[in-house]
């Protein structure tokens, strides 16, 4: 056993070219402006947001897992917009604004369930799962004139890629596989659809969105700000940009971060991981660079013991290491073969220093006391990962601790205070190096949206 890493920047994992891991080259017009730190904190950039961003891209809006009979629907908050996804039953899924044609109330009151129809509080009128109008309460007193195009649920684009489901308010985007810059397998190679909800939390911050997503771009802050990360994880990462926005950071797991003197003895929590993927971890003879390979080995046979075929498109690496992509502009997930960790930053409905923080956990389910949830899920006691039980989202507002882990609350603290700095007079724009590269990329194409130019 050896240390296939070799650590040093730009870092690279040496796949071939052609493979999914493979290091792309850097754009050589990756460019090194400073913008202008008012995108962060004032309320015409927001606006600006509103009419020339978010109508315009793809929005994650849920997972196939959570409606898969017909009549299940989710709803989707984001700003002032809320959005209906239902299956109907011819199994097809369409997406809505959950507002009523009538008068605008909000036509679905909860967040998510099954229903035959859709009934508005207000006034009774009622709508088939496919948005079609099904009944207006009192219909004769209407003049006829002004229903005559029953109108139903105001329909939006939505469409799905590896069990992950994307509106779009825009008529005019291009399809989704087209929009969506990641390789044709990337996301469909995890299985994403046979994984379930177990968690799903969703915090108030007080941030910008982009305050929130610069921060989960780079691994340049771990060593500052997450030290106790060194021990198990790699923060020189390999990352890689692709077309529309989207970029990828692969976080090597399982072995000691190169700032780390002793490489050789085993981390408490490396040995941790060993015990959670079946290695008898008082019999390992390997040292720590030896640990990630040894994961990766045990596996792989793991894998084939339940039957998990969709390991065989999986490289070595990706059974351990995090492959945090980000799916322009708000989203990131954190992708790994036992299940993947959804973040979303929704920006708020009218204060451009807040936003919610929305994460789903996702669980493969394997029916054996050997296989579990891994730690880095950070779950609490007693929750159900069968799948089974589909959670209710927990809220939580600003000032509420929403008990995220150590490492997330960390990052609470971190970026109220980035937000509070980047608003200073004294603050004249980041200064992104090499390592934040992926930030400076996200800004690039959000800046084309907000020139017109997309
Ligand atoms: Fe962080």
């Amino acid at each position: 056993m050896s240390n296939s890493l070799d650590i040093k920047w730009p870092m690279s994992l040496g796949s071939p070219a052609g493979s999914l891991e493979a290091k792309l080259p850097r754009p050589k017009d990756i460019g090194t402006e400073i913008p202008d730190p008012q995108r962060y904190f004032c309320k015409d950039f927001m606006q600006k947001e509103w009419e020339l961003l978010w109508p315009k891209v793809w929005l994650l809006a849920g997972v196939t897992p959570d409606i898969k009979e017909p009549g299940d629907f989710i709803t989707h908050r984001h700003g002032h917009e809320e959005f209906l996804i239902v299956r109907h039953e011819d199994n097809k899924i369409r997406s809505f604004y959950n507002v009523c044609p009538h008068r605008g109330k909000r036509v679905c009151q909860i967040e998510q369930g099954n229903v035959p129809k859709f009934s508005c509080p207000f006034h009774g009128w009622q709508f088939l799962t496919d948005g079609s109008l099904a009944s207006i309460t009192d219909e004769e007193t209407y003049d006829a004139d002004l229903i005559a195009h029953r109108p139903g649920l105001t329909e939006i684009r939505c469409e799905t890629i590896g069990g992950l489901i994307f509106i779009n308010m825009d008529g005019n985007a291009p399809p989704l596989r087209e929009w969506i810059g990641l390789p044709e397998g990337y996301i469909e190679n995890y299985e994403i659809e046979k994984m379930n909800v177990i968690r799903h939390v969703r915090t108030e911050w007080l941030a910008n969105w982009k305050t929130g997503v610069d921060a989960f771009y780079e691994s340049y802050h771990l060593p500052h700000i997450h030290p106790q990360t060194q021990g198990v994880m790699e923060d020189f990462v390999q990352v890689d940009l692709y077309p529309n926005g989207f970029s990828r950071m692969i976080v090597p797991i399982g072995v000691k971060s190169h700032r780390v003197e002793d490489q050789e003895t085993i981390d408490p929590y490396q040995t941790f991981m060993m015990m959670e993927a079946g290695i008898d971890a008082d019999g390992f003879k390997g040292s720590a660079k030896d640990v990630r390979v040894a994961i990766q080995k045990a596996k792989r046979e793991r894998g084939l013991k339940f039957g998990l075929n969709f390991y065989d498109n999986l490289t070595d690496g990706q059974l351990t290491d995090s492959w945090a992509t980000g799916f322009f502009p708000n989203v990131q997930i954190g992708m790994h073969p036992e299940g993947v960790f959804l973040m979303r930053f929704v920006p708020h409905a009218t204060d451009p220093e807040r936003f919610y923080y929305d994460t789903m956990t996702m669980f493969r389910y394997v029916n054996d006391p050997s296989y579990t949830v891994p730690g880095w899920m950070g779950l609490p006691e007693g929750m159900d990962v069968t799948g089974s039980i589909r959670p209710e989202i927990e809220h939580f507002s600003a000032d509420m601790d929403a008990n995220l882990g150590e490492v997330l609350n960390q990052d609470v603290d971190l970026i109220a205070s980035v937000q509070q700095g980047v608003r200073s007079r004294g603050f004249n724009g980041p200064l992104w190096c090499e390592q934040e590269d992926r930030i400076r990329h996200l800004h690039r194409e959000i800046d084309r949206y907000i020139n017109q130019d997309k």
